[in-house]
């Protein structure tokens, strides 16, 4: 779906086939052998690549999910072991959704995820989310109590910036630590975020590359952080743990918050400053380069 037709959709509501919630079926049946093949070579990549640089939490959510090679899963079955570990549920969408059909979602407890698989041309780079980033990304960290509590306060406080008119602060906590976290462990950085752990090379680039910064987590300094969509990021921010990210968020008032961005201008996305934690300073070589648009 191209950004006019999601603008049109949004406009006119659900697209046809959809519930009023946006949700649609799975349907696990009508998933080809070659899309089948195409999430099981996705899978074995990432399980061979994951140990040792994606978080504890991550790992056992993976096992215990039981997200095997053997195929997309059927979300009815990862949902009977979801639920029993969290209560939480995954459900298909046909695509992106508007930001409050999404917020609605998590804040009860349920992942929205694009039923669909991307085409083989687009194994290591996708323009929007498919059932490969959705499920194996996000849903094993979904097993995780703090963050599955996380998860679900994000959704409730993204209902309120909306109201608040400050979605894009908060869009910003999302993208730097649900879909781009690392965590600092005694073993040295892992990976939490679904963004870097779906994704073949920037689960190394994340970790191992001299170019990006990896700067201690700040909230109201992510909150000014531009981000990037279309490449690496320039910059990763590192929790000290799962409960210090759920801490933070719930038992602060992010009205005051947004009412005192307002009068902040927005961080460079490579700047370093000198209040920040710098786990590694980036050269930004990859970045100077022209990052993806000359490496491809
Ligand atoms: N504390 C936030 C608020 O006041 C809600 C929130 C919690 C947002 C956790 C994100 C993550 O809006
Ligand atoms: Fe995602």
């Amino acid at each position: 779906m191209s950004v006019e037709q999601w603008l049109d959709a949004i406009k006119s509501g659900p697209p046809p086939g959809a519930a009023s919630d946006w949700t649609i079926d799975q349907n696990f049946e009508g998933y080809s052998e070659a899309e089948h093949r195409l999430w099981t070579k996705l899978y074995e990549r990432q399980a061979e690549l994951l140990p040792g640089r994606a978080c504890d939490a991550f790992m056992h959510g993976l096992e215990a999910l039981d997200l095997h090679g053997a195929g997309i899963p059927d979300f009815a079955r990862v949902n009977e072991k979801l639920m029993a570990l969290t209560g939480w549920q995954i459900v298909a969408v046909p695509g992106l959704v508007p930001d409050a059909v999404f917020f609605t979602h998590l804040a009860s407890r349920r992942f929205p995820a694009g039923n669909f698989i991307r085409r083989p041309e687009e194994l290591d780079y996708l323009e929007e989310p498919d059932v490969f980033h959705d499920v194996f990304g996000h849903v094993p960290m979904l097993t995780d109590p703090v963050f599955a509590d996380y998860i679900q306060a994000y959704g409730k406080g993204g209902l309120r910036a909306l109201k608040l008119g400050h979605l894009q602060n908060l869009a910003r906590l999302y993208w730097y630590t649900v879909e781009f976290g690392l965590l600092a462990t005694l073993q040295g950085l892992r990976i939490y975020g679904a963004g870097i752990v779906s994704s073949y090379a920037e689960s190394i680039f994340a970790l191992e590359s001299d170019s990006p910064n990896r700067l201690g987590f700040d909230l109201e300094r992510v909150m000014r952080t531009p981000y990037r969509i279309d490449d690496f990021q320039e910059v990763y921010f590192v929790i000290p743990s799962l409960e210090f990210l759920l801490d933070q968020t719930t038992s602060t008032d992010f009205a005051p918050l947004y009412a005192r961005l307002e009068g902040l201008s927005d961080i460079p996305i490579e700047a370093i400053e000198s209040n920040d934690k710098v786990f590694s300073r980036g050269t930004q070589d990859y970045a100077c380069a022209g990052g993806r648009r000359h490496s491809a």
